[in-house]
């Protein structure tokens, strides 16, 4: 079976010892680190910003995947690249028409991240389709944001796949991330339709025993 690359949910470790959690994730062989970013308007909770993202970002030797839940993605994509992004990913519906999410793509890049596009569980997956070769990942959300710990919606299954056949038809590199309830069942559920990335926030993070949670999710 395809193996994936495993990116903890920062929002499941403990702020107060946020170091520590990242170097155990990172030890236990994690390939990412997941920050979600939430404004409050957007989804209704609120997470970090800019200055967390901005010294984390420096401490440790993953990939920064900042996925940011906000209603104003073009003000901030720069900055957010700047402060350590490697993977910029913001949401579909955040924006106001289809030239606008081109912008902020374009804005990203120029910055020196990669570009990533998320949809909510509510979305079509076809709607990702026309930026497709702009874009470094597509973000594919399997509970509705704004909480770790929720269920993981089964339909979220059938869009990995159509969006795998629709990057493999036209020859392309876009990575494919899912984020929301992955586990050590959904996470082979996820992998046979073709995923690349998988974001785990409660399953990694409340584990007993990180190394092994890590390892359920690549077997
Ligand atoms: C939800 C976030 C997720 C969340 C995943 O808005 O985008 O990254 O932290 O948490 P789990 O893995 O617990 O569902
Ligand atoms: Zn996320």
């Amino acid at each position: 079976m395809k193996t994936a690359l495993i990116a903890p949910s920062l929002l499941s470790a403990n702020f107060a010892h946020l170091s520590d959690d990242i170097h155990i994730v990172q030890e236990a062989g994690a390939d990412w680190l997941h920050f979600d970013v939430m404004d409050g308007h957007f989804v209704p909770n609120i997470s970090f910003g800019l200055p967390v993202l901005k010294d984390i970002a420096a401490c440790h030797n993953m990939v920064n995947d900042v996925h940011i839940m906000i209603s104003n993605p073009k003000e901030f994509a720069k900055q957010f690249v700047e402060a350590g992004a490697d993977y910029l990913t913001f949401h579909y519906e955040a924006c106001q028409s289809d030239s606008e999410v081109f912008e902020i793509i374009d804005i990203i890049h120029k910055a020196g991240g990669k570009a990533g596009l998320s949809v909510k569980p509510e979305t079509p997956i076809s709607v990702v389709f026309p930026f497709l070769y702009s874009l470094d990942l597509v973000l594919i959300m399997s509970v509705e944001p704004g909480f770790g710990g929720q269920t993981f919606i089964a339909d979220s299954l059938a869009k990995i796949l159509r969006l795998r056949n629709y990057i493999d038809e036209n020859e392309l590199k876009t990575l494919i991330e899912v984020d929301g309830g992955i586990n050590e069942e959904t996470s082979r559920q996820c992998r046979k339709m073709g995923v690349d990335v998988l974001v785990a926030g409660s399953f990694v993070f409340g584990a007993s025993d990180v190394k092994k949670a890590i390892e359920e999710l690549k077997v």
